[in-house]
């Protein structure tokens, strides 16, 4: 399996704090199954992508070799998990911060007071840049929690979505579980990463979480979001889309 989207780097953002948390969080990808990590630290600024890039590859380096030498078979990339807001108008590296130099951006928004309208210019702004974004765990905002619809919308638009694990495990609530659990099911996630930021807080323990996933979504589905649509992306080639049907929420029709 590959992981699109994990915080393994020490010392770099809220993700693993020493060398030996990293390391043992790659052991912790290897005996579930992941062979493949894409290692997206938080970049909360777009105007000093320099000096992110920097500290990250020397973190990556070390943490390659680290891995290499305790016989752990885990395959490390470049990425970035890209903090977008207003300031995204005024970026230009952006293609820097891309995952393994691909075309395709993983991007994260503010928690709250977001509009569906601002979502729309950020990504265009992206999408201009010959870009194309990754929406990382959209089952977690509530704008889309009470809004499907904004999300039918995105994803009509050819907005690609990935969803935590731990959401799909309901390890994170009940909205979370629901909004990732239909985006699973309907083919409207492309991804499923483990978003780890340590051992403990929301882990890439990823084959022990899916026996907590739903067993109603389709091998196909599943096949996809867990390697074929990432083995895509880390290529830089088109990734394979499901079909995808609309979601409803629980009660609405
Ligand atoms: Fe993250």
């Amino acid at each position: 399996m590959i992981d699109i989207h994990c915080h393994v780097l020490n010392e770099i953002d809220d993700g693993a704090r020493d060398l030996e948390t990293a390391i043992r969080m790659c052991h912790m990808a290897e005996i579930n199954g992941i062979k493949h990590i894409v290692a997206t630290p938080h970049t909360n600024t777009v105007d000093n992508i320099g000096h992110f890039i920097e500290i990250r590859d020397e973190r990556l380096e070390i943490l390659r070799k680290q891995i290499a030498q305790r016989g752990i078979d885990v395959k490390l990339y470049p990425g970035a998990e890209v903090f977008v807001d207003d300031d995204i108008f005024f970026a230009n590296d952006l293609k820097r911060l891309t995952i393994n130099s691909s075309r395709y951006i993983l991007i994260e928004f503010n928690f709250r007071n977001v509009k569906i309208r601002k979502i729309y210019d950020y990504l265009n702004e992206i999408i201009d840049a010959g870009l194309i974004p990754i929406i990382a765990h959209p089952e977690r905002y509530e704008f889309f929690q009470f809004d499907y619809d904004a999300v039918n919308a995105l994803a009509k638009n050819g907005v690609i979505f990935q969803i935590n694990a731990s959401s799909l495990a309901s390890l994170d609530g009940l909205q979370e579980f629901e909004l990732a659990y239909s985006m699973a099911y309907n083919g409207l996630a492309s991804f499923i990463g483990t978003d780890a930021h340590s051992l403990t807080h929301r882990a890439n323990n990823l084959s022990e979480m899916m026996r907590y996933f739903p067993p109603d979504i389709s091998h196909y589905n599943m096949q996809m979001m867990v390697h074929d649509a990432a083995k895509a992306v880390l290529t830089d080639s088109a990734i394979p889309l499901a079909k995808r049907s609309e979601i409803h929420k629980r009660g609405s029709f």
